[in-house]
């Protein structure tokens, strides 16, 4: 048997390129939904163009021409949906339900991997207003899924590393601090974060795998299952100095929503979950899951201090 053709919709984005990139490396054959409204958006199509020169095969479909989702759908074996789900940058994670209908109608998919990629959103039922829209729509998503008896993958379970190792953690910036650095309450929590492009090889390596089909893939790669304190250790190893230590009770971490704007508030109630209540990690990976380090252990995944150095 050969290896699943993999549709990609959302290819452009932060995590679709990497999973362009990962499913072209395996030897799927790869297909990227190419949307006309990206217009004049150059570097979309540029980055459209470079996967084709690689190898990918480029659809033309749009979310407001169903039966183009319908026809892209039906080239393939595999949908992996990477739609936008950051509200900093922008949220339509519901706008997969359109998808979850044309795959529904296509009938012919093995697998469907929905945007998630985070949290598990069965997980965060108690999850704080505002950013427990995300978990709520992702949930929606799924029931769809399952009520249409779609076969799946749900692959979440890690932060990434450009997100949550690169800046300590810290909001509102991208890079490492120097002087000062907000620990979150004792800087205790276990938090797993990854690489992008590891989550995305990982992601491939379970399309064609019997142990990951109707199941949730977690992240809990041994040694990058680390506190928040760890990490500002390493990075101040890296740059020979200690950070001055701000600690930040859990009162005031949630106290400093007030007045944020909304994607500020979403992102302070993930930053919560994750930092305060330990939400990647807090529980035991049951029947329903698979880790993948363990299922893939040949997958060479980045260290946290090997990926800081490219920031010192
Ligand atoms: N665990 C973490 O730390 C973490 C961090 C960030 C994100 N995430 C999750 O990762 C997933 C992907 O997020 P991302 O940041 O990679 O997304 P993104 O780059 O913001 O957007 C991904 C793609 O969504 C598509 N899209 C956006 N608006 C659209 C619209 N109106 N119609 C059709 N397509 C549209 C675009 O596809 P085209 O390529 O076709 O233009 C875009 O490239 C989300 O589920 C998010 O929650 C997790």
């Amino acid at each position: 048997m050969g290896k699943s053709k993999v549709l990609v919709v959302g290819g452009t984005g932060y995590m679709g390129r990497r999973i362009v990139n990962a499913s072209l490396a395996q030897g799927h054959p790869t297909y990227v939904l190419q949307r006309p409204e990206i217009g004049l958006d150059i570097d979309k199509l540029q980055m459209l163009l470079a996967f084709k020169k690689q190898g990918a095969h480029l659809v033309e479909g749009s979310f407001s021409d169903f039966q183009s989702l319908v026809d892209a759908v039906k080239l393939v074996d595999v949908v992996i949906c990477t739609m936008s789900g950051v509200h900093f940058r922008s949220h339509n994670i519901l706008l997969q339900l359109k998808l979850v209908e044309a795959i529904k109608q296509a009938g012919n998919i093995k697998r469907f991997f929905p945007s998630e990629f985070g949290l598990d959103p069965a997980r965060m039922g108690h999850a704080l207003e505002p950013g427990r829209v995300t978990f709520d729509e992702k949930m929606v998503v799924r029931k769809a899924i399952q009520d249409a008896k779609i076969p799946f993958t749900y692959v979440c379970g890690a932060g990434f590393a450009g997100y949550f190792a690169g800046n300590l953690s810290q909001m509102g910036t991208l890079i490492p601090p120097r002087e000062k650095v907000l620990i979150y309450g004792d800087g205790n929590s276990k938090v797993t974060i990854v690489d992008e492009d590891d989550l995305a090889t990982y992601t491939i390596k379970t399309i064609d795998d019997p142990r990951t089909l109707n199941k949730t893939l977690y992240f809990r790669p041994p040694e990058n299952v680390l506190t928040q304190k760890q990490l500002v250790e390493m990075w101040e190893n890296l740059i020979g100095k200690k950070l001055e230590h701000i600690i930040i009770s859990q009162q005031d971490f949630l106290a400093s929503m007030k007045g944020m704007d909304y994607a500020g508030q979403v992102g302070v109630g993930h930053f919560y979950h994750i930092f305060y209540e330990g939400a990647l990690t807090n529980f035991e990976i049951g029947k329903e899951g698979e880790e993948a380090s363990k299922l893939y252990p040949e997958v060479k995944y980045i260290r946290m201090n090997e990926y800081l150095k490219i920031y010192a």
